[in-house]
């Protein structure tokens, strides 16, 4: 099918015209799904008008080029009758796109991937579309400056999605609101390893080539998706009494650095289980890069990633997000707070468990004299960020864990412990919000006051004035 200009408002109208008066969607006369879901901090990502419930992605990759071809099929739900949807796409370019096998129409402006279908989609309809694209990949600097996307490494590339990366690498519904599962399958150069999410369920060579098809069948926010290509040293154990599935990629860089952490990964798994709940995937594991390839750690699912060997502590934080961000997923950014609190508040329960100082200490310490560690930490408040530059800045992981602690002060340690596991057992797998945290809370300790935690440490303006 033919490549169209950008959409203008006339061209849109013909077309709506047009299928309504041939009936192509059986009688359905829809409108367009829109671009973006209005996030406060992200109003471009995502789109509106449908849901994604499976990517199977089919990638190549060849470092020395730094060329990569992609099959993004996407099976989605109409949530509307649409005329027409966007997907997520920065950069790269687009070969072809079908919906359910039959050519369609797409237009590219920003980031936003314009299609068209063939046949309108009736509201409550799944529906299939197929997007061929190819290209060098673009590395995308952060409102805070960080780097993600396609971030190129010594020996081959990562894709790292949060918050917004993932649009660099494949097309979709870039919200974390839309959770869906995957199959991603990369072929690389012999010799090369492909990681990503999930289980490896295949692993072939042909002609020079290997191929690796990574599966996940929980729910995931395209933000966590990931892929690693490099030389790495890629091993599967198992931990626990259930023999959960561990894959570890390493870079042989720090593999020395790394062995002594990675050993501890079934310490802290059974840590983990015990005071958060069931882990709530199929496997676990972690990919260690080389130091200079990244500047942050990422809570990437089931497989968090680590810009070479971690500290323990590091470990720990990344591993608690699987419960807290990964499985219970913020419905919007402004909602960073619920993974970034609680994944801090994580350390500093670790800490307490293993001869540091306790919770309260750290509260106390922060709170006394937490602006000579982090001279913004009372810039903003954590329910609040003042702007997209802001959701991963210090407010949000440290005041954050600080309104966990005022809760736990509250309700004291039994009540507190079994709050933080029902929140992930409420609502695994899906998407929480700020207000539906405090709905829960105060649902769960009906008896005590919340209201000046929310006002002073959740919403209030600068350093509460009690402790
Ligand atoms: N969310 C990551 C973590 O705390 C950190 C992170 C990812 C980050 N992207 C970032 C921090 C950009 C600062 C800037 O586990
Ligand atoms: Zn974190």
């Amino acid at each position: 099918m033919p490549r169209i200009a950008p959409v203008v408002p006339a061209l849109l109208l013909t077309f709506a015209a047009l299928s309504a008066c041939t009936g192509d969607g059986g009688g359905v006369d829809g409108t367009p799904g829109g671009s973006g879901l209005r996030d406060p901090y992200f109003p471009k990502a995502g789109n509106g008008g449908y849901d994604v419930t499976h990517y199977a992605l089919t990638l190549a990759y060849d470092p020395g080029t730094r060329h990569l071809t992609g099959t993004a099929d996407i099976t989605a739900r109409a949530a509307k009758d649409l005329s027409a949807f966007d997907l997520d796409l920065k950069g790269l370019t687009v070969r072809d796109v079908t919906v359910e096998g039959a050519g369609a129409r797409f237009s590219r402006a920003g980031q936003e991937l314009t299609v068209r279908p063939h046949d309108e989609l009736p509201k409550g309809r799944t529906f299939r579309v197929t997007v061929r694209y190819a290209g060098t990949p673009e590395t995308i600097t952060d409102a805070d400056g960080s780097q993600e996307g396609w971030v190129y490494t010594e020996d081959g590339a990562l894709g790292l999605g949060e918050p917004v990366g993932s649009m660099a690498w494949f097309p979709g519904n870039h919200h974390p609101s839309d959770k869906a599962t995957y199959d991603i399958t990369v072929t690389v150069p012999q010799g090369l390893a492909a990681v990503s999410n999930g289980e490896l369920a295949d692993r072939t060579t042909r002609d020079g080539r290997a191929t690796f098809h990574w599966h996940t069948a929980e729910p995931m926010a395209s933000y966590l998706a990931t892929v690693g290509i490099g030389r790495y040293d890629l091993r599967r154990a198992t931990v626990g009494d259930d023999r959960l599935p561990v894959w570890t990629a390493v870079d042989p860089v720090s593999a020395k650095d790394a062995a002594p952490v990675l050993a501890r990964l079934p310490e802290v798994m059974d840590w983990l289980r015990d005071n958060f709940g069931p882990y709530p995937f199929a496997s676990t594991g972690a990919l260690v890069e080389r130091e200079e390839d990244a500047t942050y750690a990422l809570e990437t699912q089931t497989r968090p990633f680590f810009p070479g060997a971690p500290d323990t502590i590091t470990f720990v934080h990344e591993l608690a997000h699987q419960w807290y961000g990964d499985s219970v997923t913020p419905k919007t950014w402004r909602d960073m707070w619920l993974n970034e609190g609680f994944a801090t508040y994580a350390e500093w329960l670790w800490a307490e468990d293993h001869g540091g100082q306790s919770a309260q200490q750290r509260f106390a310490e922060l709170y006394e004299h937490g602006e000579d560690e982090y001279e913004d930490l009372w810039d903003f408040p954590p329910g609040r960020p003042g702007s997209a530059a802001d959701i991963s800045a210090n407010p949000v992981y440290q005041r954050g864990a600080m309104v966990l602690h005022k809760i736990r002060q509250t309700v004291g340690d039994d009540a507190f412990y079994d709050l933080i596991q029902g929140w992930a057992a409420a609502h695994r797998h899906g998407n929480a919000s700020t207000a539906d945290f405090i709905a829960y809370v105060e649902r769960q300790a009906p008896d005590e006051d919340f209201s000046a935690i929310w006002s002073d440490w959740l919403y209030g303006q600068g350093r509460p004035a009690h402790a």
